[in-house]
């Protein structure tokens, strides 16, 4: 793992190269204004497709980026992100081509992670209709965009986002589908219900 620490002694030498201050202030305080709820995917570092630096965005990821109710995992990053660090923007972020949507269509069997997918799944479970007739691809893709979207709503249906927006917290919710084959990123164009 020699060569991990050898590239990690060099970026952070670029950085202080460029901006001699730069982890120091880092150091005192994180104002991201933005949440990532991405999929664990390694194709898919949210860092590196925003364009932004350490310190500019908040991130959660796992498999198929989902959103449940009783995730404390995620609902813990949404709350801290939300109460805490007063971040503008949540975006759930998917994928075209992402393993566990095409898993979860598929209904192969992988294991534990099956469990985990079967949120996916109930997507497609719930309107067949809408995938009738498309190619495989396509309806890997329409999946990937209805998880999305799915996904988005769970977070704006959830007591944290709720309580913030009764507050009066300016709070936006985004869902994105990013494409592997150029890297780009398109608006789903998710439209909260319940949004003041
Ligand atoms: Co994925």
């Amino acid at each position: 793992m020699h060569h991990l620490f050898e590239a990690n002694r060099r970026w952070a030498a670029r950085m202080v190269a460029e901006e001699p201050d730069f982890f120091e202030k880092l150091v005192h305080v994180q104002s991201p204004k933005y949440l990532w709820i991405g999929c664990s995917d390694s194709r898919v570092p949210a860092n590196e497709i925003l364009g932004l630096r350490p310190g500019e965005v908040f991130v959660h990821r796992n498999v198929a980026n989902l959103v449940n109710h009783t995730d404390f995992n995620c609902l813990s990053v949404l709350q801290f992100a939300v109460d805490v660090l007063k971040v503008e923007h949540v975006i759930v972020a998917g994928h075209y081509g992402c393993g566990g949507v095409r898993a979860a269509l598929l209904n192969k069997e992988l294991g534990l992670i099956d469990n985990w997918l079967r949120h996916v799944r109930s997507i497609y479970r719930r309107q067949p209709e809408r995938f009738a007739g498309l190619e495989q691809g396509a309806k890997e893709d329409l999946l990937c965009d209805l998880n999305v979207l799915d996904q988005a709503r769970h977070v704006e249906e959830s007591s944290i986002v709720q309580n913030a927006w009764k507050r009066g917290q300016k709070l936006e919710i985004h869902g994105w589908v990013y494409r592997l084959s150029d890297g780009l990123l398109h608006d789903l164009n998710f439209k909260p219900h319940s949004q003041p």
